[in-house]
C-alpha cells in the first residue's frame, strides 16, 4: 500500500512561466466509484490508471477493512479481489478519511442485502447532502435509518428496479443508484441523471463485467439488474480535471503545454473558454497543445454539470481572471461556500467583489506572494497558480 505523505506547506517562488510536456494521470472521481464497484462481483478485477492520491489509498483501505484483498501490481494496476468480503459495516475512523466512502453503500446494500456507512457530513465546499442517495435506494425497497451519524440499511430481498427522477443531477448519488441497481431485480430507469464521463466510465466497467446499463452520459440511464457480475481487466479514464488545470497554468503564465493522454472531448467547455481568453489550442485524438501569447482576457464563466462549465476548475478560473485584462463574473452554481480560496487572493492582492454566489473581478491584478491557506483540493490548485503568477514568495 502507498504510504500516507501530508505535506504541510508548499512554497512556490512566482513569476514563472509554465512550459513543457505532461502525461496526465487517471481520474480521482471516476477511481472512487470504480474500487467501490469491484464489491459487486465476487471475482477480482484489475485496475489500470488509478491515480496515487490520498483519497484512492484512503478508498482501497476502506475495502480493505471489509475484508477485500488487494494486491499493487508491477506496472501499478491494481487488483481488487472482493470474494473475501464479508463486513458490510464500514468504521467511522476509515469513514472519516474521505467523502467518496459513502460510495459503498449502494454496492454493499445490492450484494449483501444490509449495509453500515458513516454519513460524510458537510465540508469545506458545503453542506452536501445525501438525501438523493437514500430517496433512490428506498425507492429501490431499501429500508433505511440514520442513527448516529451512521446510515442504516437493510432490505428483505434483492433490490427491486423501479423508475427514480434525481432532485438534482448529483454525481455520486447517480453512481451509487447505478451501483444498487446493477444487482437488482428488474429494471431501473435513472432520469435527471449526472452525465459526466466519470459516470461514463462506471457504467463501461460494470458493463465489461456484464452489466446491462443504456444511456450513460444522457440524463436517462437504464440499468437492467442481473444475478451476478465477473470482475475483469479495466482501464479508469485519465483526470480532465488535472489536464484542465494545467492548461490554466499555461494561460495564466503566458506558456505553452503538451498533454497527452485525454480525451478533448471531455474538456470541450473549458477548451472553448480557453480559446476566447485568447489561447491557441490544437488537438488530436488524445492529446492537446495549448499556446498563450499575451496576457489572457478575462472571460465570464458559470458552473454547471457536465458538458458545462465544471465547479472543479472554477478556482483555477478564478484566479485567471484576476490577472487577465478585463472585468469578468464567476458565478458558482454547485456548491454554495466553494469561493474560500477567493478571501486568500484577496489577501495577495487582487481585486474581486465577493458576492453570495458569485465574484466579480476587475481584472489586470499584480498578485503579491504572501501566506495563504488553502481548503479543499481544487482551491489549493487555485492557489498554486495564483503562487506561480505572483511577484515574490507565496507559502500555502
Ligand atoms: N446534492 C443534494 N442532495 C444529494 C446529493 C447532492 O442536494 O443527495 C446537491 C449538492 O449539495 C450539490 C449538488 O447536489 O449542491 C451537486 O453535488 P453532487 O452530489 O453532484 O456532488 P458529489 O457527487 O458529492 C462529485 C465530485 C466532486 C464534484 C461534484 C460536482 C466525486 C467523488 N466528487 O461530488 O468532486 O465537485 O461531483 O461535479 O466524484 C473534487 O474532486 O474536488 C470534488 C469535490
Amino acid at each position: 500500500m502507498m504510504q500516507k505523505k501530508t505535506i504541510e506547506q508548499l512554497i512556490i517562488h512566482g513569476g514563472k512561466r509554465v512550459t513543457g510536456q505532461v502525461t496526465i494521470a487517471g481520474s480521482k472521481n471516476a477511481s472512487l466509484p470504480i474500487i467501490a464497484a469491484t464489491i459487486l462481483s465476487e471475482t477480482p478485477s484489475r485496475l489500470s490508471h488509478i491515480p496515487r492520491l490520498l483519497d484512492t489509498t484512503a478508498m482501497l483501505e476502506a475495502l480493505c477493512s471489509l475484508g477485500c484483498s488487494i494486491c499493487v501490481n508491477e506496472d501499478l494496476s491494481v487488483t481488487i479481489d472482493s470474494k473475501p468480503c464479508t463486513s458490510s459495516s464500514l468504521n467511522k475512523s476509515v469513514a472519516k478519511k474521505l467523502r467518496g466512502s459513502f460510495l459503498l453503500l449502494g454496492p454493499l446494500l445490492a450484494r449483501f442485502q444490509k449495509a453500515q456507512i458513516p454519513l460524510p457530513g458537510g465540508c469545506q465546499i458545503g453542506a452536501r447532502p445525501v438525501d438523493i442517495h437514500l430517496k433512490g435506494l428506498k425507492k429501490m425497497g431499501a429500508y433505511i435509518e440514520v442513527q448516529g451519524g451512521i446510515v442504516h440499511a437493510h432490505c428483505p430481498n434483492r433490490l427491486r428496479g423501479t423508475e427514480i427522477n434525481l432532485d438534482v443531477p448529483s454525481v455520486t448519488g447517480t453512481e451509487n443508484l447505478i451501483m444498487a441497481a446493477s444487482l437488482a431485480e428488474g429494471v431501473t430507469v435513472l432520469r435527471n441523471a449526472a452525465q459526466e464521463p466519470e459516470v461514463v466510465n462506471l457504467c463501461e466497467y460494470i458493463n465489461t463485467m456484464g452489466g446491462k446499463i443504456r444511456g450513460a452520459g444522457t440524463d436517462t440511464i437504464e440499468i437492467r439488474g442481473v444475478s451476478s457480475l465477473q470482475g475483469c481487466p479495466f482501464d479508469i479514464i485519465f483526470d480532465r480535471l488535472e489536464a484542465g488545470t494545467y492548461m490554466i497554468a499555461a494561460a495564466i503564465s503566458q506558456g505553452s503545454v503538451h498533454i497527452h493522454n485525454i480525451n478533448p472531448d471531455h474538456l470541450s467547455c473549458v477548451i472553448d473558454k480557453l480559446r476566447l481568453c485568447g489561447a491557441i489550442i490544437d488537438i488530436t485524438n488524445d492529446s492537446l497543445t495549448l499556446k498563450m501569447s499575451g496576457k489572457p482576457r478575462a472571460v465570464d464563466i458559470s458552473t454547471s454539470g457536465y458538458p458545462g462549465f465544471p465547479t472543479d476548475l472554477q478556482a483555477q478560473w478564478l484566479t485567471l481572471n484576476c490577472i487577465a485584462e478585463g472585468q469578468a463574473c464567476i458565478q458558482e452554481n454547485i456548491f454554495e461556500q466553494r469561493f474560500m480560496h477567493a478571501v486568500q487572493l484577496k489577501k495577495m492582492g487582487a481585486n474581486l467583489t465577493i458576492g453570495e454566489n458569485r465574484v466579480v473581478t476587475t481584472g489586470n491584478d499584480t498578485l503579491m506572494g504572501t501566506d495563504i491557506v488553502a481548503s479543499d483540493i481544487r482551491a489549493s490548485a487555485g492557489l498554486i497558480l495564483a503562487g506561480l503568477a505572483a511577484q515574490g514568495t507565496t507559502r500555502i
